[in-house]
């Protein structure tokens, strides 16, 4: 079969490597891809945003399933002219990746259903934001409604930050019309960790646990970015609040779906938030997490194509996990999230046993990869436990160390190794 992958991150270089791993897959296609990819893919250049192109290349070259991989071109409705041409494809509607588009509707949903999550309100006038935020107290945590690449959460230490915030999102329009409305809720306390599923209607089968690590610096510094480190799994969540999670987030919000009119088929993932009350969802993405992806699907014993073919069809896909830990390790450009450079050649790194390669910000020119993005890489490992997977990706990032032109974080996945340690104990 040909499969036909959306995107150009390192999420999508993991999905191309993993439907690669298939022995039903004679050809993998990326549009429009990266550089990595084309050991395992053939890139297509073609926008992710470009619908009626990607439409006719997956219709002339005989794609038979088509995943998209990140949020933009879903809820620009990717999935529905896909589907309006008659051609499989393993993503959520337009009307159900608002589940994700919109902060105010997925906190509407859980509300309704009581999905547990933080309390909140949702304003579009700002001066009755304020009277909220001052009644309310801080910490306080002000977010954009609709999508803002990450960059739309503030979490406010103080009362006058958080009123700042109010003024940016709702007065400056910081993120245009994802900003014309907030939602202002409460600050939850507690570990962070990503669970994510398979999800056809009220049907879920969910993945392994995973973290990732947002801030750019060691000891969690630093500004928000799209990630910098993520391992699997999160093990120090207890089976009681995995099942707990599974059950009250991921089986409630795919059955509240259905019930709404927005029945979801794709990768459902809940952000969520260890409190002392439990599991809590903080957000809800339509897709697959970058870079959970890359370390969670390493895990996974199954052949990816038959999975999203067995959910599609409404069976189940029996879904496996590796009885090991995977860790994975970003190299970003200097100066990243701010600006940096690009077209810096990548120093070469010598192929080690059970060590992967994602790529996610690279080119290639004269032969040699030179970076193209923020996030540049990811080095991962798969192994018997975290500590030896994040021993390996370490040692193997070290021709890094020498240039100044990359950075990455020493301290991902640390504290959980430190706490499994203290476990043995
Ligand atoms: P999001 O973009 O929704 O994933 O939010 C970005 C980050 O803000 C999360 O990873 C959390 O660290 C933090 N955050 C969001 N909502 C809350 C909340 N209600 N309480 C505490 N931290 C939060
Ligand atoms: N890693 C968080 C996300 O993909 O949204």
């Amino acid at each position: 079969m040909k499969v036909l992958v959306i995107g150009r991150g390192g999420r999508e270089h993991s999905l191309v490597q993993k439907f690669a791993e298939s022995p039903q897959v004679t050809k993998v296609y990326a549009a429009p891809g990266n550089a990595g990819m084309e050991e395992d893919a053939e890139c297509v250049p073609v926008s992710e945003t470009s619908h009626g192109e990607l439409v006719a290349f997956a219709q002339e070259s005989g794609v038979d399933v088509t995943f998209v991989g990140p949020e933009n071109p879903l809820l620009d409705g990717v999935v529905d002219a896909f589907k309006e041409a008659g051609l499989l494809v393993f993503g959520p509607t337009q009307e159900a990746a608002l589940i994700e588009g919109s902060k105010h509707y997925a906190k509407q949903v859980m509300k309704k259903y009581s999905i547990p999550t933080a309390d909140y309100e949702a304003f579009k006038n700002a001066e009755e934001a304020k009277a909220y935020i001052q009644k309310k107290g801080a910490p306080i945590v002000v977010k954009a409604d609709g999508l803002a690449a990450g960059k739309g959460v503030v979490v406010a230490e103080t009362t006058d930050q958080a009123v700042e915030a109010v003024d940016e999102m709702l007065l400056d329009r910081r993120f245009g019309e994802a900003s014309k409305e907030i939602v202002v809720e409460e600050f939850l306390q507690g570990e962070e960790f990503s669970l994510m599923a398979f999800v056809n209607g009220e049907s879920v089968y969910p993945m392994v646990t995973a973290r990732d690590h947002k801030r750019a610096y060691e000891g969690d510094e630093g500004p928000n970015t799209g990630g910098m480190g993520a391992f699997a799994p999160a093990h120090d969540l207890s089976e009681g609040d995995y099942e707990f999670a599974v059950e009250n987030i991921l089986n409630q919000t795919a059955s509240a779906l259905v019930k709404e009119g927005r029945s979801f088929t794709g990768i459902l993932y809940a952000g969520l938030i260890q409190t002392s009350e439990g599991p809590k969802v903080i957000e809800f993405n339509a897709r697959f997490g970058d870079p959970e992806t890359q370390v969670v699907l390493p895990l996974l014993e199954n052949d990816l194509l038959q999975v999203i073919l067995d959910v599609l069809d409404d069976r189940d896909p029996r879904l496996a996990w590796k009885d090991q830990a995977c860790a994975g390790v970003v190299v970003a450009s200097a100066g990243y999230p701010g600006s940096y450079k690009k077209g810096v050649p990548l120093p070469e790194w010598s192929k080690q046993p059970g060590l992967f390669v994602v790529h996610a910000g690279t080119k290639k020119a004269d032969q040699t990869y030179v970076s193209d993005g923020g996030r540049v890489l990811l080095f991962g490992k798969t192994a018997d436990n975290l500590e030896t997977a994040l021993r390996d990706v370490n040692q193997a990032l070290t021709v890094f160390d020498a240039s100044e032109d990359f950075f990455y974080r020493k301290d991902i996945g640390q504290s959980a190794v430190v706490s499994s340690n203290k476990n043995i104990e």
